[in-house]
């Protein structure tokens, strides 16, 4: 099963689960949950091949190559490492 890390704290994910718990679990921020707001960008710093192709709301959003909105992430097939910044 994937596992999420985000500093020092890690959590496993079923495979092809939607992560949005976990990623919250780890203290990400929600808040639109619609690729809008921009709240829950995270940076994926091991693993963006195991995450689903960015959303059309991803494509619109201004992020780095090494950026993902975590709302938008659907489904992991391995394992990534991420980092946050809270706002
Ligand atoms: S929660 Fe608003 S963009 Fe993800």
């Amino acid at each position: 099963m994937p596992k999420i890390k985000l500093n020092e704290k890690e959590t496993i994910v079923k495979e092809n689960e939607n992560p949005y718990s976990a990623f919250e679990k780890l203290g990400v921020d929600f808040n639109c949950c619609d690729g809008v707001c921009g709240i829950c960008k995270i940076k994926v710093t091991k693993g963006m091949e195991n995450i689903n192709p960015k959303t059309e709301m991803e494509e619109e959003f201004p992020l780095n190559e090494n950026e993902r909105l975590g709302c938008q992430c659907h489904r992991l097939k391995g394992d990534i490492e991420v980092e946050y910044e809270e706002w």
